[in-house]
């Protein structure tokens, strides 16, 4: 990825943490700024106190009577005095000049000082410009006292004295502050944005990675996987779950592959077969008539079997769509006697007892739950010696379940064929033999129909010690 995209995770992440450090620094430059001024007026209000206990020593100093010059020498320079008479007239002032020659400016009093002007510290611009501004305050004395203006000008009595320090020096401070923080802020903002694309640009590699390797597995390669080792965290986290539906997608195509492999190789049989005794009956090789019935016989047979083969991919199919199906109360109790019945039709020696232990109801469709029966009993009588005992049971169980068994003392199956069964196309050693006629899809059917109920199907059995089969269903509401 070159440079970077607006609207791009790494943009908008730079952006954010650029808008957060600058709110940051803004609101502790504030802070700081505000603190500092209002500690420079506290500082300023203090040094008014003391002027004013040093201009009320003065004034009242008999043996030194201040007069219109000697106001300059009561405060220290930056400091603005007026003596203000009963009537709020100024009597007088600090001279507009500093001890240098320049001109200074006067806080803006108001004409005449009003009663009670200024008797806490209060800030008055200059007069004639916002800054500086001064902090003024206003004293009166005990006693009235008595000024000489000027050189031959009469005495002037006055009994309120305004005293004003100049905020200039504290406003310089603050605003050398605000130049100096603003470049500091802004140089550091700079080196906020260079370092978080950096870190972002490091940061946000095993993303692009990902995205690289998930490009790669939709293109094809499905056997391509995110490198996880050394991703912790949230990044390691979407690794995994992306490895895991990698994963999935490759097992599960592997299992369609093979599925239709086996459907393909399944119907391939028999249709040989057929077509086999087709091309000997057109060649004109089967002239005796019994060998056409045996080729018409053989050809119907293999249809059938082909036709069932078909019956039960596309019930395999429906199953696994996922459609609902019908979940109507199904008395299990009465489908395990007719299951049974059936089988003692189709094997007239086979020894088949039922038990049904109270009112045995699921929820479900009856006629995928019979051929659930069916196939399972089926299995009992095909893959078992003749005349093995076979027992059919089904009851309620405590927790409201309805649990159906069908359980045979044939020869069992070895661990490896047990973990197997439920496999489509599975069939175990001996069924394998052509002449055992299963297609292997018996038990995955059972399996699809009992989940497709929101049921469980498990096998229990062992070499020489015959096979239980349980099917537990929820019942019935
Ligand atoms: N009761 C049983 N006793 C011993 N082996 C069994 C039993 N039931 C199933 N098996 C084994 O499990 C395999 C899978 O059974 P499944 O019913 O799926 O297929 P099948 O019976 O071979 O063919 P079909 O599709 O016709 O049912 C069988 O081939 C057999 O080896
Ligand atoms: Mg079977």
């Amino acid at each position: 990825m070159a440079g970077t995209r607006r609207g791009s995770l790494r943009a908008r992440l730079t952006a954010g943490v650029v808008l957060l450090a600058a709110g940051g620094m803004v609101a502790v430059n504030a802070v700081s700024l505000i603190g500092l001024r209002l500690n420079l007026v506290d500082a300023a209000d203090a040094t008014l106190a003391k002027a004013r206990a040093t201009v009320q020593h003065r004034v009242r100093d008999r043996a030194a009577p201040v007069d219109g010059a000697g106001l300059d020498s009561l405060v220290p320079d930056g400091f603005y005095v007026a003596l203000v008479d009963d009537r709020g007239r100024v009597v007088a002032q600090t001279s507009a000049r500093d001890l240098s020659g320049r001109r200074r400016a006067r806080p803006d009093l108001p004409a005449p000082v009003p009663d009670g002007f200024a008797d806490r510290p209060r800030t008055l611009p200059a007069r004639g410009a916002p800054v500086p501004r001064y902090r003024t305050r206003t004293f009166r004395l005990n006693r009235p006292a008595t000024i000489r203006p000027a050189r031959g000008a009469p005495p002037r009595r006055f009994e309120r004295v305004v005293v004003a320090k100049s905020l200039q020096p504290a406003d310089d401070v603050v605003y050398w502050l605000i130049g100096a923080d603003t470049a500091a802020t802004l140089a550091a903002l700079g080196g906020i944005v260079l370092l978080s694309r950096g870190v972002l640009r490091v940061g946000l590699r095993p993303l692009r990675e990902m995205a690289a390797t998930a490009t790669a597995v939709a293109d094809g390669a499905i056997d391509q996987r995110i490198e996880v080792a050394g991703h912790h965290s949230e990044v390691g986290e979407v690794a995994t779950a992306l490895n895991r539906a990698f994963d999935e997608r490759q097992r599960s195509e592997e299992q369609l592959r093979q599925f239709v492999a086996n459907a393909s190789h399944e119907l391939r049989t028999p249709l040989t077969t057929i077509r086999g005794w087709a091309q000997l009956h057109l060649h004109g090789l089967a002239q005796d008539p019994a060998l056409v019935e045996r080729a018409m016989e053989r050809i119907e047979g293999e249809a059938a079997r082909m036709h069932a083969t078909v019956e039960e991919l596309l019930l395999l199919a429906r199953l696994d769509q996922g459609r609902p199906l019908d979940d109507a109360p199904v008395n299990l109790g009465a489908l395990a006697d007719d299951a049974a019945a059936d089988a003692r039709v189709r094997d007239p020696g086979a020894p088949v007892t039922v038990e049904v232990r109270g009112e045995v109801f699921a929820a479900g469709d009856e006629d995928r739950l019979r051929q659930v029966l069916q196939n399972l009993l089926g299995n009992a009588l095909r893959h078992t010696p003749p005349g093995t005992p076979i027992a059919v049971t089904a009851r309620a169980l405590p927790d409201g379940t309805a649990e159906l068994t069908v359980s045979d003392e044939g020869p069992g199956m070895s661990p490896r064929t047990a973990a197997r069964v439920f496999e489509r196309f599975y069939r175990g050693e001996e069924a394998r033999a052509p002449a055992a006629g299963g297609t292997g899809l018996g038990l995955s059917i059972v399996k699809s129909i009992t989940e497709a109920h929101g049921g469980t199907v498990t096998v229990r059995t062992a070499p020489g010690e015959g096979s239980t089969f349980t099917v537990r269903l929820p019942a019935a509401r």
